[in-house]
């Protein structure tokens, strides 16, 4: 029997740190104990009964302390997350993190530090909250069938769109609650603006593919201009309007990736994924699809998440990035073509170049155009996508042939 006993130092006590704390205290078979917090303001109210003795505003207090032999951090700060998950590796101490910016961001470096360091950070919930996506795609496909990895990887955008489209309610008032019951970012921005699903689509992209492509280079756009003109279309076409986040082989050595609204149809898997549920369908060479289906944001749900995690590290689990060795690697490309629906009214749209334009439609009130054109040429005119007269979604192509249920 495993008896190592694991004395963790919490940096963060937000909704997911107090989420970790509840669970902690429930999990007897973790023999984990949390020893010592780093928080912002130690007199802020909480709704747990953490003692004023366990919390400090000073992180060395936990980097030093030779009793601690593994680091939970979940703060709600990216830089400072960076400080304290670096500081830690280049120590030698295990790190279990939730934060997907930071990671995104910094991975080819804190992949060197554990590396160089003997050491390991474990981050699963940082990629859809209670779903296991991390540890399964560097496990358990760790071959060379992955084709796609696709779906909804942020709960907040998914709850609005839910309420919205399913219950008629109105887009700021979702956006709302979906703050006040803990699943947004403190910047929604990020959220609605897609960048929270693309650090997530970036951490899976290392783990399906073995291959890093900085956030910066991947086509992102979220779902902030949608209108009622959209969802009305939809409506009418019998589709939903998600937020999906893709990585896509489109050639034996290439893959693409970018995150946009897309055109869901009731067929699909993630048609069914609604409020703050993720869902992620894996697809491969020779069993089609597999689907993986869970709650993506909230504070239980990411702390079971790091439960697993913490608990990995009582059989000193890391990930070995085992497929960043692979001889051959597929290649990123942003050369390919997409067919898009654009909304637009008084914006001029003749700079972006469709190869075919397949559908027109012009009233008083809204135009849109239905077209094939380059990801590389969307991503060239991306800045002209955020007028907010212009919203745009994906007509989904790629294995369009195969992409439907079973009878
Ligand atoms: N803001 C994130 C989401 C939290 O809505 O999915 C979980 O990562």
């Amino acid at each position: 029997m495993n008896d190592k006993k694991l004395k963790i130092g919490l940096f963060g006590l937000g909704v997911v740190g107090q989420g970790i704390w509840k669970i902690i205290a429930r999990a007897k078979n973790a023999h984990a104990e949390i020893v010592k917090i780093c928080v912002r303001d130690i007199d802020k109210p909480r709704g747990i009964d953490v003692t004023h003795d366990l919390l400090t505003t000073d992180g060395n207090d936990i980097l030093n302390d030779p009793e601690i032999n593994l680091i939970v951090e979940v703060v709600d700060n990216a830089d400072a997350s960076y400080r304290y998950v670096t500081e830690a590796l280049r120590r030698g101490i295990p790190v279990v993190s939730g934060n997907k910016a930071m990671i995104a961001r910094h991975l080819p470096e804190l992949i060197r530090l554990q590396s160089e360091h003997n050491t390991a950070l474990l981050y699963d919930a940082s990629s859809c909250g209670s779903i296991p996506v991390i540890r399964n795609l560097e496990e358990y496909y760790d071959n060379d069938l992955l084709l796609e990895v696709k779906g909804i990887l942020n709960g907040s955008t998914n709850f609005i769109l839910s309420r919205v489209f399913d219950h008629g309610e109105d887009y700021q008032h979702a956006l709302r609650k979906a703050q006040q019951l803990g699943f947004a970012e403190s910047d929604p921005s990020f959220d609605v603006g897609g960048y929270d699903a693309l650090f997530k689509l970036v951490i899976i992209t290392v783990h399906a593919l073995g291959v890093y492509v900085a956030p910066d280079h991947v086509f992102t756009y979220g779902i902030g201009n949608i209108g009622d003109f959209d969802i009305r279309y939809a409506r009418e076409k019998g589709v939903k309007i998600k937020l999906v986040a893709q990585v896509v082989k489109v050639a034996e050595e290439k893959f693409t990736m970018f995150v946009m609204p897309e055109f869901v149809s009731p067929e699909k898997y993630i048609y069914s994924v609604d409020d703050e549920y993720n869902g992620v369908v894996i697809r491969g060479e020779c069993y089609d699809r597999q689907f993986m289906f869970g709650k993506g944001a909230g504070s239980l749900p990411t702390a079971s998440s790091i439960l697993s995690d913490v608990m990995a590290r009582r059989h000193d689990y890391r990930y070995e990035y085992k497929k960043m060795h692979y001889q051959t690697l597929p290649v990123y490309t942003d050369d390919v073509e997409l067919r898009i629906y654009i909304r637009y009214r008084d914006t001029d749209i003749s700079k972006l170049p469709f190869i075919r334009v397949r559908e027109q439609y012009t009233s008083d009130d809204n135009k849109y155009l239905i077209g094939d054109i380059l990801l590389k040429d969307l991503k060239h005119n991306r800045a002209l996508l955020d007028n907010p007269d212009i919203f745009v979604a994906n007509i989904p192509l790629f294995f369009k042939d195969r992409d439907t249920l079973p009878e």
